[in-house]
């Protein structure tokens, strides 16, 4: 497979040897409609140094890519960052095959792979702060608690300045394109703002606890290099800004309606909604959940100000689409948004109350009472609707 499955040089020293998983489609609950990619690195010397592995299913593709440039069993050390199954479920293969003299993870990480695989035997526990030299590399580590497991860590590669972050600064999205100049900027930002939307708003304290600790470090970065997704290489200070802001979670004056509907009347209201809105000067995305993933609403929210749902009641609850949602914004805490519910009926009319408080329940701020239609809203419910989003976009206005 060497001959197929090549290495991709990253500088003088270091090798890209991960894996492109071009199929997959579902990221704990993340829709990742560009596939993804699993990054490992090679650092070459006098004793080569593997940052990471990858998926077990990828296992082989990693291994020719690291045999394209130097022998498997000459891998003297292992370097595990993080300890999630898309970075280590090829690592006990690994370990048998090359049999490194040593591998190192963090505390946390130690005990992650013991609990996983029962490699915490094999693994040396890492100090944060801590700087090693292997093959003629300085390799510095530091730890990233919650960025994203409580094991995360990155390794910091001193003479080439690169950053090894692992799920920082990364993204879904299989590519051959190894660096970040070689793909659009746009593409890039939105799938690092997806990442993040989906991945790390929840820990965003962690985030910025992360960042002031490398700024701290103060460490040089002519390259950062994730555990997935391209390369930062033409201006990786980007990215990093971008974290800065998106961990700070600034709300803007867009309004994200989410909803769904059986007969199209809870359809009518949100299309009435989203009219009071814009006439309120808010930005509107209207996202229907027949059509709308969890991730794309979770995407929506990441800068959004408003979050306004509508569900029609089924057998006395909420449409079971608009409750996966909701259940998956929650766990994503999204902080300062403003809300409001609505939906349709036919005699009990359970949901627009329902919703109205799970958005209380995740802590957005509810402006307005729920707005219902017994079953198809006349022109009377319409212009409820209508004054809905009047209502919230004023209350954006007003935060400014
Ligand atoms: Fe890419 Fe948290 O694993």
């Amino acid at each position: 497979m060497k001959d197929v499955f090549q290495a991709v040089r990253v500088t003088d020293r270091v090798w890209w040897v991960g894996a492109i998983d071009w199929t997959v489609r579902d990221f704990h609950g993340y829709l990742t409609g560009g596939g993804t990619t699993y990054n490992a690195y090679l650092v070459t010397g006098d004793e080569p140094v593997l940052l990471d592995t990858v998926k077990a299913p990828f296992f082989d593709e990693m291994l020719a890519r690291v045999a394209s440039v130097v022998d498997p069993a000459e891998v003297r050390y292992v370097v595990s960052n993080h300890s999630e199954p898309d970075h280590t479920g090829a690592l006990a293969a690994t370990l048998s095959r090359i049999r490194p003299e040593k591998t190192f993870a963090s505390a946390q990480g130690v005990k992650a792979l013991q609990d996983h695989y029962g490699l915490g035997g094999q693994v040396t526990a890492i100090e944060d702060g801590q700087e090693l030299k292997l093959g003629g590399s300085t390799f510095r580590f530091a730890e990233t608690r919650m960025c994203h497991w409580p094991d995360s860590m990155v390794t910091y590669l001193a003479e080439e300045k690169l950053l090894v972050s692992q799920d920082a600064f990364g993204m879904h999205l299989a590519t051959y394109e190894r660096f970040d100049d070689e793909l659009p900027a746009p593409l890039l930002k939105h799938e690092a703002a997806r990442y993040y939307a989906n991945i790390l708003l929840p820990l965003s304290g962690f985030v910025t606890k992360a960042l002031e600790k490398l700024e701290a470090a103060g460490w040089e970065l002519d390259l950062i290099a994730p555990d997935h997704g391209p390369i930062w290489r033409s201006a990786p200070g980007g990215i990093v800004a971008d974290y800065a802001r998106w961990a700070r979670q600034p709300r803007g004056n867009k309004a994200v309606v989410v909803y769904d509907t059986m007969w199209q009347s809870t359809d009518l209201m949100a299309r009435a909604v989203g009219e009071g809105l814009r006439a309120g000067g808010a930005a509107v995305r209207l996202m229907p959940l027949s059509g709308s993933h969890r991730s794309d609403v979770a995407t929506e929210m990441l800068d959004a100000g408003a979050l306004l749902v509508g569900a029609p009641t089924i057998n006395n609850e909420i449409f079971p689409t608009l409750a996966d949602c909701l259940t998956y914004l929650k766990g994503l805490r999204p902080q300062g948004v403003l809300g409001a519910a609505f939906g349709s009926y036919g005699w009990s009319g359970e949901a627009a109350k329902d919703l109205s408080a799970l958005l209380t329940d995740m802590k957005v701020e509810v402006v307005a009472e729920p707005v219902r239609s017994k079953y198809v809203p006349d022109d009377e419910v319409l212009r409820q609707c209508h004054a809905l989003g009047r209502t919230v976009a004023a209350a954006l206005a007003d935060r400014g």
